[in-house]
């Protein structure tokens, strides 16, 4: 039985034990580059024990950025602030992992310290662009312009580009963002893709985009690494993306060389009713793990370490991430350890040692 303190060897990566980091946008980038403040915050994750550390979604264009304070990889002096981060977490035994994200028709938006909403080109926002000319609602009420066919192309371009600079920078483990309402769910969406053309209509032709970006992608990102993408599994409503898709959907991604699904819900219907509860995405990871085939990671309101072991032990998903208890706890990793009575298994930094 795998236990949650176990190592997950995925491609020629080890992860040191079954816990991630899921991405945690920190809008507090300036023009897409990372700071120091992305580097103490990524490393103390690494200091207490996680086996892997997913940056936060990463703006595969200046356009794609969810905020102006989003990171991005856009260009390669992107590069540079990113190298002593995942030289780091890599020194502490963490495997270093970035999100490479677009947002389609949800960028343009204020950070959320101020607010959140969107911003006009009058407030230093831009021109939003999407599957289909459909705003999202609410606060985020601009109407973004359908894409043109070379656009799409050149978008999935920017993916590559973006991974081979991940890949530059020292990250060993890479996630396409897929969810939350983003560009590529917007595609999968029949609620947010109303297209004629060959990108919408049919289930194939709406995971088309979500397909060539990984195959395209796949072609540069090393084989021997992980390569995985975050789904939402459901809109939550009814009429919209569902996990029987999802499944299907995952089947496709698996042929196509992805390893691993990070199992996700909702962010593309304003207003969705989302039962929120603990462990609540868990079902979708083991669904797609069982019926797919795939490996997953299993996210959302984990924060118990003998509620992480149940999930690992009985194959629910072969990870889990945890976002906002790392916020609240970066040590989580060595606390479950001790919990589950495994501290030897991760032991805390050599520099600590003398302490304990
Ligand atoms: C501050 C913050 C920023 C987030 N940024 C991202 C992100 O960049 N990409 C993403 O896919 N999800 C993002 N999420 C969602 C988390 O990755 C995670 O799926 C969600 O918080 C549920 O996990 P939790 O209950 O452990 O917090 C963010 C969540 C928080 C709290």
């Amino acid at each position: 039985m795998p236990h949650l303190l176990d190592p997950f060897t995925i491609k020629s990566i080890t992860l040191r034990n079954r816990i991630g980091v899921a991405p945690m946008c920190q809008y507090s980038a300036i023009d897409g580059l990372m700071n120091d403040w992305h580097a103490v915050h990524l490393g103390s994750f690494a200091v207490g024990g996680a086996g892997l550390i997913i940056a936060e979604a990463t703006a595969v264009s200046p356009e794609g950025r969810i905020t102006p304070g989003c990171a991005g990889l856009w260009s390669d002096k992107h590069i540079e602030p990113l190298t002593p981060i995942t030289r780091f977490i890599k020194s502490q035994g963490a495997v270093p992992g970035i999100q490479l994200a677009h947002a389609g028709r949800k960028a343009s938006a204020a950070i959320p310290q101020q607010g959140g909403a969107h911003l006009n080109s009058s407030s230093g926002g831009w021109q939003t662009y999407a599957p289909s000319a459909l705003s999202f609602g609410g606060d985020l009420a601009l109407v973004p312009t359908e894409l043109t066919l070379t656009e799409i192309a050149h978008i999935q371009g920017d993916f590559v580009n973006a991974a081979k600079r991940a890949l530059l920078a020292g990250f060993t483990y890479v996630e396409l963002h897929a969810a939350h309402g983003y560009l590529s769910h917007q595609f999968l969406s029949p609620l947010s893709n109303t297209r004629t053309d060959q990108y919408g209509g049919s289930f194939e032709n709406r995971i088309r985009f979500l397909m060539e970006t990984v195959k395209a992608v796949r072609n540069v990102w090393p084989d021997h690494l992980p390569f995985t993408v975050r789904l939402s599994c459901t809109d939550w409503t009814e009429g919209g993306w569902s996990i029987d898709e999802c499944v299907n959907l995952a089947v496709q991604l698996k042929a196509a060389g992805v390893d691993l699904i990070d199992s996700s819900t909702g962010g593309n219907v304003h207003n969705a009713k989302i039962p929120v509860a603990p462990g609540f995405q868990i079902p979708f990871a083991e669904r797609i793990k069982k019926e797919s085939g795939i490996a997953t990671a299993a996210v959302g309101l984990i924060t118990e370490p003998a509620q992480a072991e149940e999930i690992i032990a009985n194959s629910r998903a072969d990870l889990v991430l945890l976002a906002r208890e790392m916020l609240r706890n970066p040590r989580w990793p060595q606390l479950a350890a001790r919990a589950l009575g495994r501290s030897k298994d991760l032991p805390p930094p050599i520099q600590y040692a003398r302490a304990f």
